[in-house]
């Protein structure tokens, strides 16, 4: 899988995506598109922005009953998205099923990773409202266990996992990770972060980067920083 940065396009309107996207001339950078947008613009954002030529991750972050999951990604796929995601959490049956409903006639499938346990669930939130007893950091491997068994392509975690992530699940395991932030910039209310030149270093496959390209007085220039850390 390639390396790349993923812009984390966070923004409530189709307008307001656009215009930022218009900001682009000379490249088409990855985007990520979540529940908030996804929601407020519908099916049509996904289908506008692929029209324009950049790939699209899908944070919807799927977990039902295994047939319900499994017609939700079958017309996932027909939206032509590169990445989507699901809860690990949901268990292999519902994993195995959004598989099944991904794969098109083809053969062909978007990339598909799971969240393990999300970054805001503390171990002992886990412990007493979940009764999750191990430690967050086993639940979280073993938990990217599961997806790789389901066959699924890899995990969102935080840069901070994802090389032993890659020594329990294997290198072309993908980790797609958030909390990036440059050297030099703010860090707002992510707590655990790395540059992407860090990220680089310790072996993520993708990063996940929203404020500090979308907020940047320049996000190209920004978006190129990135790349130019995290890619080389
Ligand atoms: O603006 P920022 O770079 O913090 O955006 C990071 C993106 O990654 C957001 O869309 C956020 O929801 C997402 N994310 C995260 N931490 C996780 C999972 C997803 O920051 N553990």
């Amino acid at each position: 899988m390639g390396k790349d940065v993923i812009i984390a396009c966070d923004f409530s309107s189709k307008e307001e995506v656009l215009s930022f996207l218009d900001k682009f001339k000379d490249e088409k950078p990855f985007v990520k598109i979540g529940m908030e947008l996804f929601y407020a613009a519908g099916p049509d954002i996904v289908r506008e922005i692929k029209q324009r030529g950049h790939k699209i991750f899908l944070d919807l972050k799927l977990h039902d009953i295994p047939n319900t999951v499994m017609k939700a990604m079958k017309v996932l796929a027909n939206l032509d998205v590169d990445m989507t995601n699901l809860h690990a959490a949901g268990t292999a049956a519902m994993m195995e099923a959004a598989i099944k409903g991904l794969t098109r006639e083809d053969g062909t499938r978007p990339i598909l990773i799971a969240v393990t346990q999300l970054t805001s669930t503390s171990e002992e939130r886990m412990r007493d409202e979940l009764l999750i007893e191990r430690p967050i950091d086993s639940v979280v491997m073993h938990y990217a266990m599961n997806a790789k068994k389901a066959g699924l392509d890899g995990v969102v975690c935080s840069p901070l996992e994802a090389h032993k992530v890659h020594d329990i699940c294997g290198h072309s395991f993908v980790t797609v990770t958030p909390g990036v932030r440059f050297a030099d910039g703010e860090i707002g209310d992510q707590v655990r972060v790395m540059t992407p030149a860090q990220a680089k270093e310790i072996g993520s496959d993708y990063i996940v980067v929203g404020r500090p390209i979308t907020q940047a007085d320049d996000p190209v220039a920004a978006y190129r920083r990135c790349v130019e850390e995290f890619v080389g």
